[in-house]
C-alpha cells in the first residue's frame, strides 16, 4: 500500500475509532478554594516550550501531510485555526516529502497559511541529522518534533522491525540543530526511564503522547480487520506519563498529550507538571465536522474555561497552576505508588 493512501486511511480511522477517554484524568481532583482572591481578568495563560514563548498553553499536535491534496487541505485548515488563535501547530511526519519532493507542498501549506506563527516540523527517529535539518528548513520551523512510534510499527505487518540506534540519532540531531527538539510519543506514553535516556543525549523537551486518546494500535488493527488485535490496550495513560516525565530528577520541559479534550484535562496536566498540552484527534474531528470556525470556537471556549479554572484555584499564571495541589485516586494512584512516584 502506498504511503499516501495509508495517511488518508489513518485520518478516516482516527475519526471513526474515536477517543477512549482512558487517560486517567478522572482520577485527578483539584482542591477547591472558597476565597481565591483573584479576578478572571488577572489571569495570564503565557507559557514556554523550551525557549519558545507561547500566548496560550495549547498546541495542535502532529497529524498529516504527504497524502496529496487531501492532506494539504487539512493542513491548511489546521494552520488557519492556529493562526487565528496564535497557537503552535505541527505537521505530520515529513519523511514522505523527504522521499518524494512532489509532497512538499502538502506540508509547506502550513507555513504559507500561517507565515508568522510557531510551526513544528516532524520526523521519525529513523531520521538522520541531514533529514532533520531538511524538515526544519522546508517549513522554516521553530522547533522539530521527533516521534517515537515503535508500537504502531510493530502492529503493522509491513511495519519497521529495526529500532537500534534511535537514541544516538536523536542525540546527534539535538546537538546539530539550531531550533529546539521535542521528542514525542504518539499515544503509548513515556516512562521516566525513557525520559532519563532522552535527557542523557541532550533532549530537554518531551511530549508524553500518553495512552487514552487516539490509539494507533486500534487504528492499524481496524484497517486490517484483525481477528486477534493486539497492543490495543498497551501504553502508559497520559496522566501517569505526565507524572513520570515530570519527576524532579528529569528536569525537562514536559508537554502533555494523548486524549486531551477539555479545559479541565489541560489544567490538570499543567498541575501535574506540564508546560502546555497538545491536541490532535479532537481538533481533526472538529475541523472535519464543524469546519475551521467550529474548531476555533471549540478551542476559544477551552482557553476561557482554563481561565475560569485558574480563577477558582486562585492562581494567576501557569507557573502557579503547576504548583496547585491535587488529589490523586484510583488506578492512577495505584500506578504511581507501584512506581514510587510522589
Ligand atoms: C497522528 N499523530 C502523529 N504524530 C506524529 O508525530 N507524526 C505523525 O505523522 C502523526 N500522524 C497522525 C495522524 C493522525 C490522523 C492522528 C490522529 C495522529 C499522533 C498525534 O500527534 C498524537 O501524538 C496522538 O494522536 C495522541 O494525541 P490525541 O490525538 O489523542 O490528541
Amino acid at each position: 500500500m502506498s504511503r499516501s493512501k495509508r495517511k488518508l486511511e489513518h485520518i478516516e480511522h482516527a475519526l471513526n475509532t474515536g477517543q477512549s477517554r482512558e487517560t486517567g484524568f478522572d482520577d485527578i481532583r483539584f482542591i477547591h478554594h472558597s476565597l481565591p482572591d483573584v479576578n478572571v481578568n488577572d489571569i495570564s495563560l503565557t507559557s514556554f516550550i523550551g525557549e519558545l514563548e507561547i500566548g496560550s498553553p495549547i498546541f495542535i499536535n502532529a497529524m498529516t501531510g504527504g497524502g496529496g491534496k487531501g492532506t494539504e487541505g487539512i493542513n491548511r485548515q489546521l494552520a488557519e485555526v492556529a493562526r487565528e488563535l496564535n497557537i503552535p501547530v505541527a505537521v505530520g511526519s515529513q519523511m514522505a516529502a523527504i522521499k518524494n519532493a512532489s509532497e512538499i507542498s502538502t506540508y509547506q501549506i502550513i507555513r504559507k497559511t500561517n507565515p508568522s506563527g510557531i510551526v513544528f516540523a516532524n520526523v521519525g527517529s529513523e531520521a538522520t541529522v541531514e533529514q532533520g535539518k531538511a524538515c526544519v528548513d522546508m517549513l522554516e520551523a521553530n522547533a522539530l518534533q521527533i516521534h517515537l512510534n515503535v508500537i504502531q510499527e510493530l502492529v503493522m505487518p509491513e511495519g519497521d522491525r529495526h529500532f537500534k540506534g534511535a537514541l544516538e540519532r536523536i542525540g546527534d540531531i539535538c546537538s546539530s540543530l539550531s531550533v529546539p527538539v521535542i521528542v514525542k510519543e504518539v499515544g503509548f506514553g513515556m516512562s521516566r526511564e525513557t525520559v532519563k535516556k532522552l535527557k542523557s543525549v541532550g533532549v530537554s523537551i518531551v511530549d508524553v503522547g500518553g495512552y487514552g486518546g487516539t490509539n494507533f494500535s486500534k487504528i492499524e488493527n481496524a484497517r486490517r480487520d484483525q481477528r486477534l488485535p493486539f497492543f490495543n490496550d498497551w501504553g502508559i495513560p497520559t496522566v501517569v506519563s505526565i507524572a513520570e516525565a515530570s519527576q524532579g530528577e528529569n528536569d525537562c520541559t514536559v508537554l502533555a498529550s494523548g486524549g486531551i479534550q477539555t479545559a479541565s484535562d489541560i489544567a490538570k496536566s499543567i498541575s501535574l507538571g506540564a508546560n502546555a498540552a497538545g491536541m490532535a484527534g479532537i481538533v481533526l474531528k472538529k475541523v472535519q465536522e464543524h469546519g475551521v470556525g467550529g474548531a476555533i470556537d471549540y478551542l476559544t471556549s477551552i482557553l476561557y474555561e482554563i481561565k475560569l479554572i485558574m480563577t477558582a484555584l486562585g492562581v494567576t499564571d501557569i507557573n502557579m497552576l503547576q504548583r496547585a495541589p491535587l488529589v490523586i485516586t484510583g488506578h492512577t494512584k495505584e500506578w504511581l505508588e507501584e512506581r514510587n512516584i510522589s
